[in-house]
């Protein structure tokens, strides 16, 4: 179940490519950049950083392959299913080597990172290999090709890029995201991301503020702050409830969210800062990954699921209504069927509004590579499956308890399904379809007075209909 908050694996829409051409590629840049991405928010945040370092050099972003000079792919390798997904791509875009010898075709991301030497072995056709720090490199790398002929490798890993000084190029609209970390201490057994982005480092927090406040001027009503633990913000003396209570301040009428929060990190002065400020979005995605203490340990999450359950407590207590969602992790190496249990009634006793799960996916080099007592197939999908429907039941119940309910909602974009609709969102961070155009009665009596509503609007929503992940209604006006 990959949602669009957390993880992300579609290709740029033709749509959000035009207006990005439209908005914000330079005139006289001649030579053409196409660029996929893969992953979590932090490497849809980092392609903006790659095309704006491109659009320094000569590059404009284009959404046709065929006309593009360098197509670039930016990878995650979190899951071994998201690294097959670009070795397939990869076998796809042959094609456009053959017809255009001189395309240049080069991974970025955590693939980059995690595979180095070997992804150029493997896949003949590519050219470029470059890490999440590293992105500096990318017009040098492409010029050095194409006049030696040398293929690009740059996968150091540093202390202190934080990307600090590049505006990203970012897709017109009314959502922006703004990575205000990089890197992860944590090291969850499971995990690569420590080893694919290295280590944690934070953003100057002045520099976060003014970028809130120049996107709140170009007209951003929606700012998700983005880190793989932005908990662990740190910046001089100030940490992330700082951060956020400042930029709540300083952009009143933006729309603040962050993920992701590590709940060992989740401290109660956040939790304050949350309840303070009425732009900050009631919501809260806290992956507790198992319901099990002997699993949490094997993971190095570092908390017990009391510790999990007491923040989860307090967060509904303080912020009456609040959004929650997770990650949780199936089958871990020898995950019995009684922690498997265990795990289900923790959803059951939270009740999250929705969560992300996955069936443990083994990376090389993690220290849960090495663990024992591997869970087979069979029984990871039949453990998955219970987890998805159990949590399934629960979101539609919750959902099924807003009918009727009117609920202000920020519209984000078109429709995926439908141009005739909008997609919008709530406070604690649920989809709500709206149509574009609305049929009244004026005040003055008049019937089938016609409204139409934009992007960017802030709409009161009576809702009419419901299924797990999305809320359906009417404007109220
Ligand atoms: N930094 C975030 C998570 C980033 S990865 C955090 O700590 O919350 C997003 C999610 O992918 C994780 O929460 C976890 O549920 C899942 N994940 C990570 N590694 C995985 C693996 N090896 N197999 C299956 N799922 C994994
Ligand atoms: Fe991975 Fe754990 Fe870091 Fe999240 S906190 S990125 S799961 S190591
Ligand atoms: Fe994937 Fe790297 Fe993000 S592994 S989830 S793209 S940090």
């Amino acid at each position: 179940m990959e949602l669009s908050h957390l993880i992300i694996n579609n290709k740029p829409s033709e749509n959000s490519n035009n207006l990005l051409q439209k908005n914000f590629n330079k005139e006289s840049n001649d030579k053409k950049v196409y660029i996929e991405t893969y992953g979590c928010q932090m490497n849809y945040s980092d392609t903006e950083i790659v095309l704006s370092v491109l659009s320094e050099f000569g590059y404009n972003e284009t959404s046709d392959i065929e006309e593009s000079d360098v197509l670039l792919l930016n990878t995650c390798s979190i899951r071994e299913n998201a690294e097959n997904k670009v070795y397939k791509r990869l076998d796809d875009l042959k094609k456009y080597k053959t017809q255009n010898p001189n395309l240049v075709i080069g991974i970025l991301g955590c693939m980059a990172e995690r595979l180095k030497n070997d992804l150029l072995k493997r896949r003949k056709i590519v050219d470029l290999i470059v890490g999440p720090d590293e992105y500096r490199k990318v017009p040098h790398l492409i010029d050095n090709l194409i006049e030696t002929g040398e293929k690009g490798i740059a996968i150091k890993l540093s202390r202190v890029e934080t990307y600090d000084d590049i505006t990203p190029v970012r897709k017109k609209g009314v959502t922006a995201w703004i990575s205000i970390m990089r890197g992860c201490d944590k090291f969850c057994t499971f995990c690569v991301v420590p080893f694919t982005r290295g280590r944690e480092r934070s953003r100057n927090l002045k520099n976060i503020i003014d970028e809130a406040k120049r996107l709140s001027d170009e007209g951003v009503k929606d700012i998700w702050l983005l880190g793989q633990n932005v908990n662990s913000y740190k910046f001089g003396d100030e940490d992330f409830s700082d951060l956020l209570d400042k930029t709540a301040n300083a952009v009143p009428n933006m729309r603040l969210r962050y993920t992701t929060s590590h709940p060992y990190d989740l401290s109660m002065k956040l939790l304050e800062v949350m309840t303070k400020h009425k732009n900050i979005c009631n919501y809260i995605h806290l992956p507790i990954q198992s319901g099990s203490d002997r699993i949490l340990n094997k993971m190095n999450r570092l908390y017990s699921v009391e510790q999990y359950m007491n923040v989860m407590k307090k967060a509904r207590e303080m912020m009456p209504g609040v959004g929650l969602s997770t990650d949780i992790i199936s089958c871990f190496p020898s995950e019995t069927e009684d922690e498997h249990k265990m795990t289900l009634d923790v959803i059951r006793e939270v009740r999250y509004d929705g969560a992300y799960t996955f069936a443990y996916s083994p990376r090389e080099n993690t220290k849960a590579f090495d663990m024992e007592d591997r869970i087979d197939e069979e029984t990871k999908n039949r453990r998955l499956d219970e987890i998805i429907t159990i949590q399934r039941k629960i979101s539609v119940e919750i959902n099924q308890r807003l009918i009727g309910k009117t609920m202000p909602v920020l519209i984000e974009s078109l429709s995926r399904k439908s141009d005739d609709f909008f997609m919008a969102r709530t406070d604690c961070n649920k989809s709500v379809i709206v149509p574009k155009e609305f049929s009244y009665v004026s005040e003055s009596g008049e019937l089938n007075h016609k409204k139409n509503f934009h992007i960017g609007d802030f709409v009161n929503i009576k809702i009419n209909k419901v299924n797990s992940a999305t809320l359906f209604g009417d404007p109220v006006l």
